[in-house]
């Protein structure tokens, strides 16, 4: 697949107006992208369990217009406009037009709610860019006749890679929302059909261990990021240590094959605990240089480490770009990781907050 394969076919019917909802959900890289080229290319290969509970409903409402000189839409966040979000919107629509080459004829109307509060510190951008593409796509099917639909290339992997290559658009991780439960971006020799343009779902076995695999998110720091990912993408460019990161990413991605084969929960933690210190390291490394990780980050890692010690648990922890601590354990020690928690971790959380989460499968059609 090219770039070029997602230019659409002539429509074949008109429409007037209408809308469309599609929930999808958050998902928490593995192996972490952190380093992009141009049009959102990632320098190397990640892999993300899909959450469950954490996730944005949209519903996408569009209406003819005659005007066809600029992009016309409204925001909405829980019912509230929200006009700081349009230059986002705008960037996406602009990137995104050569393969929806109706967005100029519409009026758009985009509300959206998340199931995790907005200052949570949880980027909305993976749920909320996949949601939107989902609704788009949506509307661009309903643009072909039925029989258009049925015998050209608008099959449900059509529709699937080229939801997740406008959400790449939007945001890069965004690209791995759209399916669970774990989804692999970024071209890898060593697994089939993986691409920089979209995310695959992951092809091979993967052992009982990781069913229904736990994610506690630990909110440590519910406030803005100081450093936006996509400026900690771009101090990639140049840095020192970037090359040997993009090929410890690739490294790290043929070990998980193994451990996913296998059910090495002692493998999985090394390498998930190394991937999440690893991209703070980045930071910490390039100029300017950065620390997103707060006292609290690492008095709960150094309590999960401690904890696994005396217990011989398999949980562990990763983070994304941020203070925030996702705690990832496995389904049977559920009960016993969230004494522990209770007891011993959410006293270096804001307010004391924090939210269960599991791996899902990925975004759903919300029908009338
Ligand atoms: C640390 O997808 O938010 O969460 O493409 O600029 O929108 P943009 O960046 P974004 O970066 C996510 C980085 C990360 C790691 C990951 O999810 O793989």
């Amino acid at each position: 697949m090219t770039a070029q394969d997602f230019i659409p076919k002539p429509y074949t019917k008109k429409l007037d107006s209408g809308s469309v909802t599609w929930s999808s959900p958050s998902n928490i890289a593995l192996v972490k992208y952190w380093g992009k080229r141009k049009d959102q290319i990632p320098e190397n290969p990640s892999i993300s369990f899909t959450l469950d509970y954490c996730k944005t409903i949209t519903t996408l409402y569009f209406s003819g217009k005659e005007d066809r000189n600029e992009y016309s839409f409204e925001v909405y966040l829980d019912g509230d406009k929200k006009d700081d979000f349009k230059p986002k919107i705008e960037t996406f629509f602009k990137r995104v037009e050569p393969y929806l080459p109706f967005l100029r004829d519409y009026h758009f109307k985009i509300e959206t709610s998340n199931s995790f509060p907005h200052s949570s510190g949880i980027a909305s951008s993976a749920s909320g860019m996949s949601a939107l593409a989902l609704c788009l796509m949506s509307v661009e099917k309903q643009f072909f006749t039925s029989s258009a639909v049925d015998k050209s290339h608008f099959s449900d992997d059509y529709f699937n890679q080229k939801a997740s290559f406008l959400a790449r658009l939007g945001s890069g991780s965004a690209c791995r929302s759209l399916e669970g439960d774990l989804v692999v971006w970024g071209k890898h020799d060593k697994i089939a059909g993986s691409s920089d343009l979209f995310g695959v779902k992951y092809p091979y076995e993967v052992h009982q261990s990781f069913r229904n695999y736990q994610d506690t998110i630990l909110l440590v720091d519910k406030g803005e990021k100081q450093v936006s990912s996509t400026v900690g993408h771009n101090l990639m460019h140049g840095h020192p240590f970037a090359k040997k990161r993009f090929l410890q990413a690739h490294e790290h991605m043929e070990k998980l094959m193994t451990v996913f084969k296998t059910g090495d929960l002692d493998g999985f933690i090394s390498i998930v605990e190394s991937e999440a210190l690893t991209l703070h390291a980045m930071m910490m490394t390039s100029m300017p240089y950065f620390i997103l990780m707060r006292p609290n980050t690492l008095e709960i890692i150094n309590k999960i480490w401690i904890y696994r010690k005396k217990t011989n648990s398999k949980v562990c922890f990763t983070l994304d770009a941020g203070a925030n601590v996702h705690v990832l354990y496995p389904e049977n020690e559920k009960h016993q990781v969230l004494q522990f928690i209770q007891r011993e971790l959410i006293v270096h959380c804001q307010h004391g907050h924090y939210i269960c989460d599991q791996i899902g499968f990925g975004a759903n059609q919300i029908e009338d």
